[in-house]
């Protein structure tokens, strides 16, 4: 236990509700670790009451904050700085104090980034494949933009959002690296194994017999299969991948490496592998989870 004095710094969460996050199970035991007399706590923000949230925060010298639902985008109107990325996906996930107030991130992608790399998972010159059009999809065509994969196969059962979303993420980069495709339509992909992340909310407990496409013929293009999801620990999507010879991860360590990359923000410091490890460990213990 951190040692509590008239030196310690708070961080926080900021959503509605807030009661079942594993965020102060992650920056706890980071502080912890790190020797940092931090400590971090949820705040429970009311409805209409967000910009009282962060002027409050900001009058109290709280050094950082985290950002859940559902005040990701509408958090962005009280910020004094946006980061890029954060801007381009629209949604903000964590504050960092700055002059004059504080400046939004977003650290899930960057989180998704970094899971990925802890796996030798790379992006760059890749093509890739993305289940789904809503919120999630959209930041992954984002974070493959940031990172200059080679080309995005958007798959989704309504073509129309895919498109939007490539037509978004083209005129970004100034050429065409999303393909909007619909999801019976996967035969035209190339027929090469790629990496497919699965951003879509089926499968997602207690809906764990559902996957968007359980054709074997879809899984034979897949050699790595990323799922967002995290319960359960293996979806359907993930069986679908590794039935087909490919290897599959679930969602859990995007959530570990957000955590980790706003700690990073906060306190200006670089988390080891080792030390995301046993972060990793303490996480899973605070959900429950036997891996
Ligand atoms: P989020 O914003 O969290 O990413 P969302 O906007 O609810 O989630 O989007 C959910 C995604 O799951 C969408 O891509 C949706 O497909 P449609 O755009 O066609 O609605 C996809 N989805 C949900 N249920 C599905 C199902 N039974 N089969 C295929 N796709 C499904």
């Amino acid at each position: 236990m951190i040692k509590i004095d008239g030196k310690t710094a708070t961080c926080g969460l900021i959503g509605n509700p807030v009661e079942h996050t594993m965020s102060p199970a992650i920056h706890n035991t980071l502080a912890e670790l790190m020797g940092h007399s931090l400590v971090y706590v949820p705040f429970l923000v009311d409805h209409g009451k967000l910009a009282d949230a962060v002027r409050g925060a900001w009058a109290l010298h709280i050094k950082g904050l985290n950002v859940t639902v559902p005040y990701k985008t509408d958090i962005m109107e009280f910020l004094v700085d946006l980061d890029p990325l954060a801007k381009q996906i629209g949604a903000v996930n964590t504050l960092v104090k700055d002059e004059g107030g504080y400046k939004g991130y977003n650290t899930d992608m960057p989180g998704l980034y970094r899971a990925m790399a802890s796996e030798g998972i790379a992006m760059e010159g890749q093509n890739i494949i993305v289940l789904g059009a809503g919120g999630a999809a959209r930041a992954v065509c984002f974070l493959c933009a940031f990172h200059d994969a080679k080309k995005v196969y958007l798959l989704n059962r309504t073509v129309e959002k895919a498109k939007q979303i490539a037509e978004e993420v083209n005129g970004y980069l100034g050429w065409d690296m999303v393909e909007a495709m619909a999801l019976f339509d996967y035969n035209r992909l190339p027929e090469e194994k790629m990496l497919a992340i699965q951003a879509t909310s089926v499968g997602l407990s207690p809906n764990d017999d559902q996957v968007v496409i359980d054709e074997a013929a879809f899984y034979e293009r897949v050699h790595t299969g990323y799922d967002l999801i995290y319960r359960p620990l293996e979806t359907k999507f993930m069986k679908c991948v590794k039935a087909s010879g490919g290897k599959a991860f679930h969602g859990l360590k995007m959530l570990l490496y957000q955590g980790i990359i706003a700690y990073e923000l906060w306190n200006q410091v670089t988390v080891s592998e080792e030390q995301a490890k046993l972060v990793y460990k303490e996480m899973k213990v605070a959900m429950g989870i036997e891996e």
